[in-house]
């Protein structure tokens, strides 16, 4: 196991389009073991590759629901539909919430580890994380498009 250093908003790395991953190798798959260590030891439900400073289209997600652990390679999100606003955070904007409308449901297509072309239907909060975690690779956080933002938890 190995704890990676969360950079937080003002980091230029957050700001950068990240590159597709090119190869599925074992220093792929160390930084998602890595990530996902990572997020759970933070509490987080998503991680994205340059949070950790890898500006890679690489996340990992569990919003501890029936899909567990999802790792996304070079997502693209297909299909969005309806619209939901809940609150939102992030490992990378520590103690601030803020309000933030997103698709209800949406499909994505991405490989897994394997290398794998995948399919993933997603609604409630694994659908927000999607999108949100989508965002980081193209260099913009939730501060970027929250309707409001608060600090702490509660409105
Ligand atoms: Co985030």
């Amino acid at each position: 196991m190995a704890l990676l250093d969360i950079r937080k908003a003002g980091d230029p790395v957050l700001k950068e389009v990240c590159q597709p991953v090119e190869k599925i190798d074992k220093k792929l798959k160390q930084l998602l073991d890595d990530m996902a260590d990572t997020m759970y030891e933070s509490d987080g439900v998503g991680i994205a590759a340059p949070q950790v400073g890898v500006p890679i289209r690489a996340v990992v997600i569990d919003c501890q629901d029936e899909h567990g652990l999802v790792e996304l390679i070079n997502p693209v999100i297909t299909f969005r539909e309806g619209k939901a606003t809940d609150t939102e955070g992030c490992l990378s904007v520590p103690d601030i919430f803020g309000e933030v409308e997103r698709a209800a449901k949406v499909k994505v297509d991405y490989l897994n580890r394997r290398g794998k072309q995948q399919h993933l239907t997603a609604k409630g909060l694994l659908a927000r994380c999607i999108q949100h975690e989508c965002d980081h690779l193209e260099g913009q956080l939730f501060i970027d498009i929250a309707q409001s933002i608060h600090r702490g938890q509660d409105k």
